[in-house]
């Protein structure tokens, strides 16, 4: 039966992993939440780099799943190309999905993009959508403090409503996309929204739907009965309550590990 390994630095990788258990409901799933090593976008390229390899090696290597989804942008941005030189599985990152969604959205070719302090220095949103589709204009804004924030559970507050503000009002042109370049965005969408009305993308149903081209859907493993297995490094209880709100199901089976 297959498994389908998972990461994230922490709770964001859940927006994919939703769409990951509708696409893929038989299969086995198994979840990292690097939630001690979060956020990873304040951090170097290097040691990015080297935290996410400890856990795709953890995930390839001992865990021996079938295929690997890097629920990331950060990650993706720093590691994509090493992990599928270095793993015989599928690997999938969420930004070409993201992209991809994006350019097909936009009408003015004015395309916005939120992401980590590393995902917009590494400038992986600009190159790929200048790659496929030249002719759009694209402005990133970085947003610091969301992933611990939302790491820590969200507050709906004057204080957090304030802090979207400022980063969407950064924006100068009269952008009609918003790319969530960073997978714990999709939790806190609906504050965003607030501030920003046109097109907002979650690369997340695009990743999932491009893994099911790559590996099936997994229709033959119907008559078993699928496992969902999380691993996180930080605080289980705090993962759990902001993951569980959000996949809007009980985790079960969640299990702490350092590597
Ligand atoms: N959720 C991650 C991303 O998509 C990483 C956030 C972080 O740890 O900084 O970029």
């Amino acid at each position: 039966m297959r498994t389908i390994g998972v990461f994230d630095s922490g709770v964001g990788g859940i927006s994919v992993l939703k769409e990951i258990l509708k696409e893929f409901p038989n299969d086995n799933i198994i979840y990292f939440g690097d939630s001690l090593h979060a956020p990873y976008g304040d951090r170097s390229i290097e040691e990015i780099r080297r935290l996410c390899l400890k856990v795709s090696d953890f995930l390839v290597f001992d865990k021996e799943v079938d295929a690997l989804v890097i629920a990331c942008n950060t990650a993706t941005g720093a590691a994509i190309n090493i992990m599928q030189e270095r793993y015989n599985i599928p690997v999938v990152g969420v930004v070409d999905n993201g992209v991809n969604e994006a350019i097909n959205s936009t009408s003015n070719n004015l395309i916005g993009i939120i992401a980590t302090p590393a995902t917009v220095k590494m400038n992986i949103y600009p190159n790929t959508i200048f790659k496929l589709a030249p002719q759009n204009s694209v402005f990133q804004v970085e947003c610091p403090l969301f992933v611990a924030m939302i790491e820590n559970g969200w507050v709906d507050s004057i204080e957090s409503d304030n802090l979207i503000k400022s980063y969407i009002s950064k924006f100068s042109e009269n952008i009609d996309t918003l790319i969530l370049g960073c997978t714990h965005y999709p939790l806190i969408t609906k504050y965003i929204s607030r501030y920003f009305s046109g097109k907002i993308v979650n690369p997340a149903k695009e990743t999932s739907k491009s893994l099911k081209k790559i590996i099936g859907d997994g229709k033959e493993n119907l008559k078993y009965n699928p496992s969902r297995v999380f691993f996180v490094s930080g605080e289980l209880q705090k993962f759990k309550k902001v993951a569980e709100e959000f996949l809007e199901q009980p985790i079960e089976d969640i299990r702490k590990i350092i590597l």
